[in-house]
């Protein structure tokens, strides 16, 4: 079948690091698929908590800071279309600040519910999607057409972000691999969704893949999932 043919839902979880975005993006793009990331929807309410002067800790603080904001994200692939009441925040959630309290205001039960139904609202409007996150598999699409668990080893994770941001520093690559360690621990041992591949997913490692060949993979598990590629 034809890759634009593709109906349903293909779901793309995994730590940080992995090249998760830019292979669920390529994804869509390959797929004439729409596209939701959902971390961004986590960092948009991030901001609108920072922006309130909300201590992240604060669970019942943050529930009615996030409550009260209007998030809006896009779900095409070649765009990145972020606001938070109106405001485009696109570039602002990748800041160190956002990065930051992001897992903090994740781990509220509340703000979890509360996304989770605008993700869920969203991919009901699209008839082919790819949805990237950390509890899409487990959570958010349990019927999903399509499961995949992103995963890589730590040394080539931190080494990836260092590259995306530039960094050579041998010193600051060490934090940056400390940041991913401390993100990780957050995400995978918080109470409510934690990290964790979903007992139907595909687990790919994209240790020694490059970007093409992970998107090459997924593909074939795609197009597989729904009557065979071509
Ligand atoms: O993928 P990312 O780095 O943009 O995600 C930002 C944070 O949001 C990260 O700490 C994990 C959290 N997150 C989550 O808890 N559930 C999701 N479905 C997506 C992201």
């Amino acid at each position: 079948m034809s890759e634009h043919a593709f109906r349903g839902q293909v779901t793309l979880d995994g730590p940080s690091g992995t090249g998760k975005s830019s292979v669920a993006r390529a994804l869509a793009v390959r797929l004439g698929a729409a596209y939701l990331d959902t971390g961004a929807m986590y960092r948009a309410a991030t901001v609108s908590v920072l922006d309130a002067g909300v201590d992240p800790q604060d669970a019942a603080a943050v529930t009615r800071c996030v409550g009260a904001a209007r998030i809006d994200v896009g779900t095409e692939a070649g765009t990145e279309l972020v606001r938070v009441d109106g405001v485009d925040v696109a570039t602002r959630i990748r800041g160190a600040e956002v990065t930051r309290s992001v897992s903090a205001v994740s781990a509220v039960p509340a703000v979890r519910r509360l996304l989770v139904d605008r993700q869920r609202a969203l991919v009901a409007g699209a008839d082919a999607i790819v949805v990237e996150g950390r509890d899409i598999g487990t959570v958010v699409l349990p019927e999903a057409t399509l499961k995949v668990y992103l995963t890589a080893a730590p040394e080539v994770r931190a080494e990836r972000r260092a590259g995306q941001l530039g960094v050579t520093d041998p010193a600051e690559v060490a934090a940056i691999a400390a940041d991913l360690r401390r993100r990780d621990e957050n995400d995978s041992s918080r109470a409510d969704s934690p990290l964790r591949p979903a007992a139907d997913a595909v687990v790919v490692d994209s240790s020694g893949l490059d970007r093409d060949a992970v998107v090459d993979r997924v593909l074939e598990l795609a197009l597989t999932a729904v009557g065979g590629p071509a």
